[in-house]
């Protein structure tokens, strides 16, 4: 399976709105995040070392995103959020692949020394990904979130520059 990640370009506006917009990937995506195409295209905008919203494909067809942003400069932390993969290319485990790739790419070219991400504890299928692409659980944020009309925990995971492989 020949995946591949690269930085999203205005030209993938439509396709990143109908992803974060779509009924299987929405609901698990935080609240907050911007989802609307001016957002999106705002998100693009933003200075390359401070965020960055990537597109998953597989052999040249866009199947997914990943995004990361700065969370911590002068301790070289990057928080990784929003990663989804079409519902037509679930089941591959496509994301454990991405996620990969991702980690090595914020870690070797761009020079972060940690990656963490925060996951809904509802949301057992993104967590068991996170585990299987390596990240390490560190913690829970409990009840911490109004998603949905309850208050749901947080699950956090991270990854160090030396645990990643290769
Ligand atoms: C999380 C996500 C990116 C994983 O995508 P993917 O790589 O295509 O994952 P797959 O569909 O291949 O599923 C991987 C495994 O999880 C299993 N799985 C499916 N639903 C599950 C569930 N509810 N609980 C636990 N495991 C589950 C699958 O059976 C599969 O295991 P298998 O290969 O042993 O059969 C994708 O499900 C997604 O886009 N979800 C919506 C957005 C989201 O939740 N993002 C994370 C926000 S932090």
């Amino acid at each position: 399976m020949n995946v591949e990640i690269r930085r999203a370009t205005p030209a993938d506006v439509d396709f990143l709105v109908e992803l974060y917009t779509h009924e299987e990937v929405e609901p698990f995506l935080a609240a907050s995040r911007a989802k609307d195409r001016e957002s999106v295209l705002a998100e693009l905008a933003r200075d390359p070392q401070d965020a960055g919203t990537f597109v998953i494909e597989v052999g040249g067809e866009r199947a997914g995103t990943l995004s990361f942003e700065t969370a911590n400069r002068r301790s070289r932390i990057a928080s990784l959020g929003a990663i989804a993969v079409h519902p037509d290319f679930r089941g591959r485990r496509l994301a454990d692949e991405a996620s990969r790739l991702f980690q090595r790419h914020l870690i070797r070219d761009l020079g972060f020394h940690r990656l963490q991400l925060e996951i809904y504890g509802f949301n057992d299928r993104a967590i068991a990904h996170a585990e299987r692409a390596g990240f390490v659980r560190e913690g829970v944020r409990r009840r911490a979130y109004l998603r949905h009309g309850e208050w749901v925990d947080g699950v956090l995971f991270g990854l160090l520059a030396e645990e990643v492989k290769n």
